[in-house]
């Protein structure tokens, strides 16, 4: 088993929570909190008894970035070799759906690491970020792509040519979060949204989550199709034949596969 030092994790009722634990880097993202992570909310996407899971940060910062002190040194052959960031991938490849509840600084990476999340909800303290030029480079963990998808060309090119932060409520206003809660309500509100999720099909939250994300990886029409295959599918499960009669006879469903 891996032993997590620089995170903690939780689980309350249905819902992993996993808590970035680098209080002294402001939850910089090394390399050991990318591999404890992913660690963690693998072993909890294939937990049947965990339907979604939740990462936050302190109240100070979500995570401040990639760990610019180990990466300071490193030369071309060192990044290429180690293929830095790419356990990131790992991540992103989750099936759960997985909440950021975001205070404080999210920047660089942690900007990018909260975008890989399905949704961020923020608290009112939040700052965004990807100042990556300020040190010479630019995102590496998938920032320029992300951003750009969730907010647009204008405000994406804003934030990475200037490095300037956003705070909540613009970035409610660019579509980065869905919403926006009092900073000390944010890991409350993030684990009600977590719990509702939780309460339904795990299998077919999962396959919501592949069909939303496909509208970033295909046209409409493969889209629209993808959706509806899927929406098909779900007539073989035992789900939907009881979310359904529980509709019918007025009642709340009691989903096998949670
Ligand atoms: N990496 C390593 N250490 C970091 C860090 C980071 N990204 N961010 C903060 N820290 C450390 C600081 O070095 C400091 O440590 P020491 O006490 O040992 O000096 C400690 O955390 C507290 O930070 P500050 O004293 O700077 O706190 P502050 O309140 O004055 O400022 C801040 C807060 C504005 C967030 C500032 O820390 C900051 O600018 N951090 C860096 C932000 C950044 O550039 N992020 C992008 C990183 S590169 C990246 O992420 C690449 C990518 O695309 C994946």
């Amino acid at each position: 088993m891996t032993e997590y030092t620089n995170i903690l994790v939780e689980q309350r009722g249905r819902v992993g929570l996993v808590t970035l634990n680098r209080p002294e880097a402001l939850n910089a993202l090394d390399k050991a909190t990318m591999d404890q992570l992913v660690a963690a909310v693998t072993a909890m996407d294939a937990d049947p008894g965990v339907g979604a899971v939740v990462i936050t940060g302190s109240s100070k910062a979500f995570a401040a970035g990639a760990d610019i002190k180990e990466m300071a040194s490193q030369g071309y052959m060192d990044m290429y070799a180690a293929d830095w960031f790419r356990g990131w991938e790992d991540f992103t490849r989750l099936r759960i759906p997985v909440i950021a509840a975001v205070s404080g600084f999210a920047l660089g990476g942690g900007c990018e690491l909260a975008m890989m999340c399905d949704f961020i909800i923020a608290g009112d303290n939040a700052k965004f970020g990807q100042p990556e030029i300020n040190l010479g480079v630019l995102p590496g963990m998938g920032g320029s792509q992300r951003l750009t998808r969730a907010v647009g060309k204008a405000k994406a090119m804003d934030m990475i040519l200037t490095g300037r932060f956003i705070g909540a409520e613009e970035a409610e206003r660019s579509g980065l979060v869905s919403r926006v809660v009092p900073a000390e309500n944010v890991v409350e509100e993030a684990l009600k949204a977590a719990e509702v999720i939780a309460s339904k099909s795990k299998p077919v939250a999962m396959l919501a989550k592949e069909a939303v994300n496909a509208a970033f990886e295909t046209g409409l029409a493969q889209g629209v199709l993808f959706e509806r295959r899927i929406f098909h599918s779900l007539f073989a499960s035992e789900d939907q034949k009881e979310g359904m009669a529980a509709f019918t006879e007025k009642r709340q469903p009691e989903f096998t596969h949670r």
